[in-house]
């Protein structure tokens, strides 16, 4: 039955998709102590309520404390990807480690 095939296929793809915001089993896990050394270079700007940057023009740094530690890590490999683009953030994507990105991720995560 032609109709009952395209259920199952529909299915197990909802499936994959649901699956694929997990991480893999080889993600390096945050750890929010070794986090602690390098937010010095994050601090200057997304720790100041409403502050807004203005080079290379004006703009307003979101608040990333007690964000989802899964959307701060998509955030972060998207803009070291350049899925996402900003002239300070991808610099700063870039430079940062698979390791770094998660515990960047779970310390502002873990911050209220
Ligand atoms: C020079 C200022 C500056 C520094 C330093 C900086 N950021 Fe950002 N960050 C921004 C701005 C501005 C944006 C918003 C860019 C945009 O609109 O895409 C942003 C966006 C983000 C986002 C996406 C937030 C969202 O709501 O989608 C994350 C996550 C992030 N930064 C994490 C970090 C981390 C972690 C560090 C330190 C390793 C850092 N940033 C350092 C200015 C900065």
């Amino acid at each position: 039955m032609k109709f009952s095939n395209t259920i199952a296929t529909a299915a197990v793809a909802a499936t994959c998709l649901m699956a694929q915001p997990a991480l893999a089993a080889d993600e390096p896990k945050g750890n929010v102590e070794a986090a602690k050394a390098k937010v010095s270079m994050c601090i200057g700007c997304h720790s100041i309520p409403g502050y807004k940057a203005s080079f290379p023009e004006v703009y307003s740094v979101p608040k990333i404390a007690g964000q989802n530690d899964k959307y701060l890590q998509v955030a972060l490999r998207a803009y070291a990807s350049g899925e996402r683009t900003h002239p300070t953030m991808d610099v700063i994507a870039k430079s940062l480690s698979a390791q770094d990105i998660a515990d960047l991720a779970a310390y502002y995560s873990s911050l209220k």
